[in-house]
């Protein structure tokens, strides 16, 4: 195993029951779209609640490549993490590096947006595994049916041209509801001749955000957050200004967090109408969750019991909790049953959580946990970024010393999560304070 950068280390020693208030912060899997959604329009665009992560400064820097400008603000108070203004030039070049969109594949969505406004776009992707294991056949089948046309590009990735150079509006029903091929339709219909209809489209509260943002473009859209979207194509759209919807998954990290080390704890802007499937399971464990027009409420007191869960398209229980309720079912009283429908490699972590003296069984894609008492305190390795985030709430309830190696993954999707978790009372930190600089010094 190659030793990490002392950087990325996270260390959690035993925690004492959670107190206090935190914020999620605007979603990742909006904010991302939202800067994506820019390119659709010249203009100037000021993007509110923007999460301070890696992967929004990598999509500025996938945006940067095509030549706009993405400046952050200053914040204006210790809740604003400062706009994110976005300014957009008349030509663009249409061309998102390999280098970058390699290390983040939400970067796909650019090429939707860059296909209805240029008529031709190149997208560099990651090869082999990635095409196997999250394919953009979806993608491309969309935006084909809307008229473009792809070949490979030189150096792998995709090169797409539209001729005629306007996407034209059609029906598409989609094999299977992807969220991020309903974003990279929705915004490729904004500018398409004629109406565009998507069928069996994802109802993510995500894509929600997206549509109220590409109509204060300008952009004619109905139906998102049902499976049926319509979208009539306008010629134009133009500069806007939106706030981005809180994050539910950092959400549920906090309510996970409260479920296994006790305590009371409030998160000031969760929506508890975005997460009502997983609510309805935590209620289940025992933890009590109110959610009202504010934020959500939660309190754990006493151990929690296991449950089965399935993850499933929204609204569903999403399969970005997963992590968690694998982490909260490893301490439970009983034996849980979780069944992955989504991604089948989402199960990574649970040899590391196996380190942690977790008792977690794989067969075929469920996950078999037997809860016990207390985890042990170990050396372990994020292997992703909700991974991540499940291993530092482990080591909350964990005897001893718990060390998350490679917690840079944390940082792609959390905005501080290390010391949201401190201000509710737990003991941890990052080793190296460095890492947590260069995020901020970033300007993410
Ligand atoms: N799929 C295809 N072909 C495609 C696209 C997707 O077969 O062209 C399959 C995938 O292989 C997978 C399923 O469809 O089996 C679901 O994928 P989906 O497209 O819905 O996921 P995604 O849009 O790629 C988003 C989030 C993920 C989240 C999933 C599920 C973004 C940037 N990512 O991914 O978030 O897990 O929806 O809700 O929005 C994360 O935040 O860590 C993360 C991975």
């Amino acid at each position: 195993m190659p030793e990490p950068s002392p950087c990325s280390q996270v260390v959690v020693r035993p925690s004492g029951p959670l107190r206090g208030v935190v914020r999620a912060g605007g979603a990742k899997n909006s904010a991302l779209k939202l800067m994506a959604a820019c390119l659709l329009a010249e203009g100037r665009f000021v993007l509110r609640n923007v999460p301070r992560i890696t992967d929004v400064g990598l999509m500025a820097e996938v945006l940067r490549a095509m030549g706009a400008e993405v400046v952050r603000q200053e914040p204006s108070g210790p809740d604003d993490p400062g706009d994110l203004v976005v300014t957009v030039p008349a030509a663009l070049e249409p061309v998102a590096p390999m280098s970058l969109v390699a290390k983040m594949r939400a970067s796909i969505v650019v090429l939707g947006p860059l296909l209805a406004r240029c008529g031709w776009a190149v997208v560099g992707m990651p090869g082999g595994d990635d095409f196997g294991e999250r394919p953009i056949d979806l993608h491309l089948e969309g935006l084909a049916a809307m008229g473009a046309r792809f070949e490979t590009a030189e150096g792998g990735g995709v090169a797409g041209t539209v001729p005629g150079r306007r996407l034209q509006g059609t029906t598409i029903r989609l094999a299977y509801p992807s969220h991020t091929v309903t974003d990279n339709l929705l915004m490729a219909a904004t500018l398409a001749e004629g109406t565009t209809v998507i069928e069996n489209a994802a109802r993510e509260p995500e894509v929600q955000d997206l549509a109220a943002f590409l109509e204060a473009m300008g952009a004619e859209v109905r139906g998102a957050g049902t499976s049926r979207v319509v979208v009539r194509g306008a010629r134009a759209l133009r500069g806007a200004s939106h706030r981005v919807v809180p994050d539910r998954v950092v959400t549920a990290t906090f309510l996970a967090a409260v479920g296994m080390a006790g305590g009371e704890v409030r998160v000031a802007d969760g929506r508890l109408a975005h997460m009502e499937m997983l609510v309805r399971k935590l209620r289940a464990m025992g933890l009590e969750v109110e959610g009202d027009a504010e934020g959500i409420w939660a309190a754990g007191r006493r151990r929690l019991r296991s449950v089965d869960v399935s993850t499933l398209p929204y609204p569903g229980v999403a399969t970005d909790y997963k992590p968690f309720i694998v982490a909260m079912l490893s301490v439970a009283e009983g034996v849980g049953i979780v069944t992955e429908n989504l991604f089948s490699g989402r199960f990574r972590y649970v040899e590391e959580l196996r380190r942690m003296g977790a008792d977690v069984r794989i067969e075929g894609h469920h996950a078999v946990v037997r809860g016990v008492p207390r985890l042990q305190g170990a050396r372990v390795r994020a292997t992703d970024l909700r991974a991540g985030a499940a291993l530092v709430l482990a080591g909350l309830v964990a005897e001893g010393q718990t060390v998350v190696l490679d917690a840079q993954h944390v940082d792609r999707g959390y905005d501080d999560l290390v010391g949201k978790l401190r201000s509710l009372g737990a003991p941890v930190w990052r080793e190296h304070p460095e890492g947590e600089l260069a995020v901020a010094e970033a300007g993410w």
